[in-house]
């Protein structure tokens, strides 16, 4: 396996960067995970749209043009043999010592890995997860794709601990924001699509706006809107999206099962949407 560092293909066992790099003291950071699906890699410029605006956020620019970028993103699958799998990027501000401010010169850090991953069959049943419900305890920026993922991990940890596969997140309101590192989506019981609006609460998915896109050319109604644990609870189907799960059925959250405990009908045909997309 190789990894992306600063210019270098090298092994992955020995990809390193230096200690007073910001992402690891600070989290100064941010990434993108890009799946790859038989040779093609998903929405590609997209992700790295939401890069660039990721950095933007943070004060900082593209490490390099487009061009370049996408060029060592396809050497990374060539070299790792990859096939269908996900592609890893982050930057980070770089070194220097350790100090809060952003320092004023800066050399970012640029690393990539590349993973295996079965390819997304929504033929082969879908596999559901059981979701826990938390309290999000995330900063207020979370549509910036950072590094910054204790609380999640923290969270999804909790969720584990409990015998559950994630947890959804819950903001002072009540409110769903999202999955530890998926959005959140249910099917109301009248047949409605909701998925919060990507707000600073949420991460704007690159495959929820994808299926919104889809769901929207089927005629299905969609509403980017708020849901409360509650809600999900008295919906007919609930599920999760992300690049690296693409559609995860939810069919229990807490100690209660969603609609009747199965995968539910309209969940199965977005997925089915979503892989007829990947081909
Ligand atoms: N997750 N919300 C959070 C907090 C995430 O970390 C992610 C991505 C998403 C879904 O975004 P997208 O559809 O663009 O992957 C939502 C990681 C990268 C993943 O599991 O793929």
């Amino acid at each position: 396996r190789y990894a992306y560092v600063n210019g270098s293909y090298i092994h992955h066992e020995e990809a390193s960067v230096h200690i007073e790099d910001r992402g690891f003291q600070f989290g100064d950071s941010i990434y993108e995970v890009v799946y790859l699906h038989k040779g093609r890699l998903i929405d590609q410029d997209p992700h790295l749209d939401r890069m660039e605006r990721s950095l933007g956020e943070i004060g900082m620019e593209m490490p390099m043009s487009r061009a370049a970028m996408k060029l060592i993103i396809q050497e990374m699958v060539r070299k790792n043999r990859l096939k269908t799998g996900l592609v890893y990027i982050q930057v980070t501000r770089g070194s220097s010592t350790r100090d809060f401010p952003f320092p004023k010169t800066y050399r970012p850090t640029v690393v990539m890995t590349a993973r295996r991953m079965p390819v997304f069959d929504p033929k082969k049943a879908l596999k559901a997860i059981k979701v826990k419900s938390v309290e999000d305890i995330r900063w207020g920026r979370c549509d910036i794709k950072t590094t910054q993922l204790l609380a999640a991990a923290f969270s999804k940890q909790i969720a584990l601990d409990d015998g559950f596969d994630d947890a959804w997140m819950v903001d002072q309101e009540g409110f769903v924001t999202e999955g530890t590192s998926n959005n959140a989506w249910i099917v109301t019981k009248e047949g409605k699509l909701k998925t919060r609006k990507a707000d600073h609460d949420i991460l704007n998915g690159i495959t929820r706006q994808c299926i919104i896109r889809l769901a929207k050319n089927k005629g299905m109604e969609i509403s980017e809107e708020a849901f409360t644990i509650e809600e999900a609870l008295n919906a007919k189907e609930a599920f999760v999206t992300s690049a690296s799960a693409c559609l995860k059925p939810v069919t229990q959250i807490n100690d209660q099962t969603v609609g009747n405990g199965e995968v539910g009908l309209i969940s199965s045909e977005i997925a089915q949407l979503y892989a007829d997309f990947l081909e």
